[in-house]
């Protein structure tokens, strides 16, 4: 780099905008292409992946453009750091925390080593991503559960399905894409006497986002010895998806299944543990978002209410919403066409659409296209 010190680079690329040769000799304006290459093009509403668009928070920015004046260093104590504060929240040892990047990363670890042993219990809809990942390579595959008419996971039905092919439950509570929670005693109970039988995890991905997150959490059975897994994430509610941390909180020996496929902190990045750490208690910020997306649950809802439809109760930053006869991907392509992007058909759910609580004016725009996207897609 020619006159200028690479620290005030930085700094400067970071306040001013910066411009930079491509290797065709063209002026290349990184400002202009950070618009649309970090994030949605201006005008877009990006209402699809359950990000939290108000995140970073000020303190995760500023933890992250400190940690990256130390990138050129592996990832060691931060990653400590962050295992250490998790670990004292739930009154457990640094020996319970596994981190990856983004908790698919321990979320497919798992799913790798489970099945191994055996297939992956689960309900019909859920966020599968992971453990269709872990069951690629395996001849144990995933047994889903009839549909069930609520769209609830039906831990009973669950219960009596268990048997001695299965070696993983999995729940996703807050469920995705349907954004219900299941009741905590059930679940907690239901947990207890599945752990006995095989491996349960839980995937808590929005439990931050529910009414009780307290209540709702099944981390208290890992405290209590169980077989039984939670994966985590700072891609939600802490508005981090971009920089990938997750973690997955299990006994040792579980711990030690999941690691084997795992890289470690060698597969963390300095900027995005600096900021889950900035994160992890910053109440303000949390309220902050939590009180947004409520409110933008509020104008779906209402929305929907006015164009006759309905919706799944959600306890997320997303709501499943019934179309009645319109089908989910045309809906998806009317809505694309008005510059709101959310998502289409989930299996053959033909007639539900997801869509993710984002700033307000995005949420907004969603609201002003549906009368006519609706139409369109009639
Ligand atoms: C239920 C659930 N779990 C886990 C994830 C994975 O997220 P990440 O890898 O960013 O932590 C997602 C992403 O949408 C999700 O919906």
């Amino acid at each position: 780099m020619t006159g200028i010190s690479r620290r005030s680079f930085f700094i400067g690329s970071a306040v001013a905008g910066v411009s930079t040769l491509t290797s065709a000799g063209r002026v290349f304006s990184l400002d202009a292409a950070l618009e649309s290459l970090y994030g949605p093009a201006p005008g877009i509403a990006k209402l699809n992946a359950n990000e939290n668009p108000y995140g970073p928070s000020p303190a995760a920015l500023k933890a992250m453009m400190k940690a990256s004046a130390h990138g050129a260093y592996y990832v060691r104590e931060s990653a400590q750091r962050l295992r250490e504060m998790i670990a004292e929240r739930h009154g457990l040892t640094t020996d319970h925390v596994v981190l990856s990047s983004g908790s698919s990363g321990v979320l497919t670890y798992l799913a790798l080593a489970s099945s191994q042993q055996g297939a992956i219990l689960a309900p019909d809809l859920f966020w599968d991503t992971t453990s269709l990942m872990g069951v690629r390579n395996g001849s144990n595959g995933i047994m889903r559960l009839p549909k069930s008419a609520s769209l609830a996971i039906d831990l009973q039905a669950m219960e009596t399905a268990l048997n001695a092919d299965i070696s993983m439950v999995h729940v996703t509570n807050p469920n995705n894409p349907t954004g219900m929670v299941l009741d905590s005693d059930e679940l907690r109970a239901f947990c207890s006497r599945a752990s006995e039988k095989c491996t349960v995890l839980v995937d808590e991905a929005y439990n931050e986002l529910t009414d009780d997150p307290a209540a709702s959490t099944m981390i208290p059975l890992v405290k209590a010895g169980k077989n039984v897994a939670v994966a985590r994430t700072f891609s939600k509610i802490y508005g981090l998806a971009g920089m990938r941390v997750g973690y997955m909180i299990a006994k040792p020996e579980l711990l030690e299944k999941v690691k084997q496929y795992g890289l470690g902190d060698y597969g963390l990045n300095q900027a995005g543990v600096a900021a889950a750490v900035a994160s992890y208690n910053d109440e303000a910020f949390l309220a902050f978002s939590k009180t947004k997306i409520i409110e933008a649950r509020e104008m779906v809802s209402e929305a929907i209410r006015r164009n006759g439809l309905t919706a799944l109760p959600s306890e997320t930053n997303f709501m499943f919403v019934n179309l009645g006869s319109t089908n989910a991907d045309s809906f998806r392509a009317a809505m694309a066409d008005r510059n709101v992007l959310i998502r289409g058909i989930y299996r053959d759910y033909n007639h539900w659409s997801r869509v993710s609580m984002g700033k307000l004016e995005d949420v907004q725009m969603y609201v002003d296209a549906l009368p006519a996207a609706l139409e369109a897609a009639s």
